[in-house]
C-alpha cells in the first residue's frame, strides 16, 4: 500500500500550497520568496501604518500573483485606547526611567541618531490597531493572525469577506476561548519561541490545543528551524509550522548585517526569556541590557507599553552606533541550528528535504 504524504497536510490543500511551512516575517522580500518556493507567509503588520500596510499588501500581490499569503497584528488588550508619543514618554514610571537612564550614563550610551523605530507606535494603542485592522478587512487578505489578544470581534468579518482568521496562543485556555470565538486555525506557540511567549514549551503547548481543536487546523510554533523539527511538530499533531526566527539572517531578509551575523553565530543558550524588552514576557537574544535588568535591586520592568519605550530608544542607540552589546533582536531557542544565510527557497527546500529524511529513518525501508 502507497505510504500518505506526511508533509501533505490539509493546511496545504486549505492554502494551496506545497509544503505545510509558514514564514512569519516583517520582510516582503522574505515573504515572497517562501510563498513562491511552496510555502506561505504572514507579514509583521504590527509597526506598520495603515497607508504602509496597505502598499505592502498591494507589492505583494503584484510579487506572488493570485498565491494566498498573511498579514500578521497584534490586539493586546492593555495598551491605552488611545496615545501619542509625547504622552507615553511622559507617562514612563519614574523609577524605570531613572534606572535606563543610569544604564545609558554607566556604559557611556549616546543619544540616538535616528527616532527610534517604534515610536510610530505599532501596537501601543487600541486606536492603531483599529485602524491596521480596516486595512486588512478592506483588501480580504486571505489570512489575518493575531498575534495577541482575542480576535473574536473581528472573525464573523473576516468571514464574511472570505478571510481565515488565525489565532496566535501560548495556553490550552487561550486556545479554547478563540476555538469558541470560531477561529479557522490555531497556531500554538510554545515559550521556546522568539517574540513575546507563555511559560509553555512547544512540546506540551501543541498536542494540548490539538486534543480540544476538533477540525479546526493547528500550527505547531516556537523553535523550529530544521526538518527534524517539522517532522516532531507533525507528529505532535500539528498540520504545520510556523516559523520566525529562521528567516531573520536570511539572504532575502533586511536584518541588519551585525544582526544576521549574532543569529549565524549565537546558540540555543544564547536566547532569554524576560519582560525587559517590551512589559511583557519575550524571548530575544540576550544583551547587557538583559542583564542590568536582571541585576539584585533592578526595579522590576515596567508594564507595557513603557518599557518598550524604554527599551526602543536604547535599541536605536545600539545598532546607530554599533554598540554590539546592547543589540538585541527577538530569537527563539532553534536559533542554535542556523549556520549560515541561505536564501529563503534554499530552506524551504532542506527543511522539506530534511523532514522526509526523518520519517524514512523512523519508517524505515522494507528491505
Ligand atoms: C523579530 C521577530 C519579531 C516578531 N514580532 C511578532 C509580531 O509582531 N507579532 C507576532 O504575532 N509574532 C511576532 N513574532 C513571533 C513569531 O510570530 C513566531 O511566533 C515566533 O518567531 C516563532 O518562534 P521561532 O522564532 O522560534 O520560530 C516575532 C518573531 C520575531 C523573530
Amino acid at each position: 500500500m502507497a505510504r500518505k504524504d506526511p508533509l501533505r497536510t490539509p493546511l496545504c490543500d486549505s492554502l494551496g500550497i506545497e509544503y505545510p511551512i509558514v514564514a512569519f516575517t516583517h520582510c516582503k522580500d522574505v515573504a515572497a520568496a517562501v510563498i513562491n518556493a511552496g510555502g506561505f507567509a504572514v507579514l509583521g503588520q504590527t509597526q506598520s501604518t495603515p497607508d504602509e500596510i496597505e502598499a505592502n499588501i498591494r507589492w505583494l500581490r503584484e510579487k506572488i500573483g493570485d498565491k494566498k499569503f498573511g498579514i500578521d497584528l497584534v490586539f493586546p488588550a492593555s495598551v491605552p485606547a488611545k496615545a501619542n508619543v509625547a504622552e507615553l514618554l511622559a507617562g514612563i514610571p519614574a523609577e524605570q526611567q531613572a534606572y535606563a537612564d543610569d544604564i545609558a550614563r554607566r556604559f557611556e550610551i549616546p543619544e540616538p541618531k535616528k527616532e527610534p523605530e517604534l515610536y510610530d507606535l505599532g501596537w501601543m494603542s487600541k486606536e492603531v490597531s483599529m485602524k491596521q485592522l480596516e486595512v486588512a478587512l478592506e483588501e480580504k487578505v486571505p489570512v489575518l493572525a493575531s498575534g495577541l489578544g482575542n480576535p473574536d470581534f473581528f472573525v464573523d468579518s473576516a468571514h464574511e469577506r472570505g478571510m481565515q482568521v488565525w489565532g496566535l496562543v501560548g495556553k490550552q485556555r487561550q486556545a479554547k476561548k478563540e476555538l469558541e470565538a470560531g477561529v479557522d486555525v490555531i497556531v500554538a506557540q510554545g515559550m521556546d519561541a522568539a517574540g513575546h511567549t507563555g511559560n509553555v514549551g512547544t512540546f506540551s503547548i501543541v498536542p494540548q490545543v490539538k486534543a480540544i481543536a476538533g477540525d479546526k487546523l493547528v500550527i505547531a510554533a516556537g523553535g523550529i528551524t530544521t526538518g527534524r523539527h517539522l517532522a516532531g511538530a507533525i507528529a505532535l499533531g500539528a498540520a504545520g509550522v510556523w516559523t520566525g526566527t529562521l528567516w531573520l539572517p536570511c539572504r532575502e531578509s533586511d536584518v541588519d548585517m551585525r544582526m544576521k551575523e549574532r543569529l549565524i553565530e549565537a546558540s540555543s543558550d544564547d536566547t532569554s526569556h524576560s519582560s525587559c524588552v517590551s512589559g511583557y514576557t519575550m524571548r530575544t537574544l540576550k544583551s547587557k541590557w538583559h542583564e542590568e535588568w536582571a541585576k539584585p535591586g533592578a526595579p522590576s520592568p515596567a508594564p507595557a507599553p513603557y518599557q518598550l519605550m524604554l527599551f526602543a530608544k536604547m535599541k536605536q542607540s545600539a545598532f546607530d552606533w554599533g554598540i554590539k552589546d546592547f543589540m538585541t533582536e527577538a530569537a527563539g531557542q532553534g536559533v542554535g541550528f542556523i549556520k549560515e544565510m541561505k536564501p529563503a527557497r534554499t530552506i524551504v527546500s532542506d527543511m522539506v528535504d530534511e523532514a522526509y529524511d526523518v520519517f524514512d529513518e523512523i519508517v524505515g525501508d522494507d528491505e
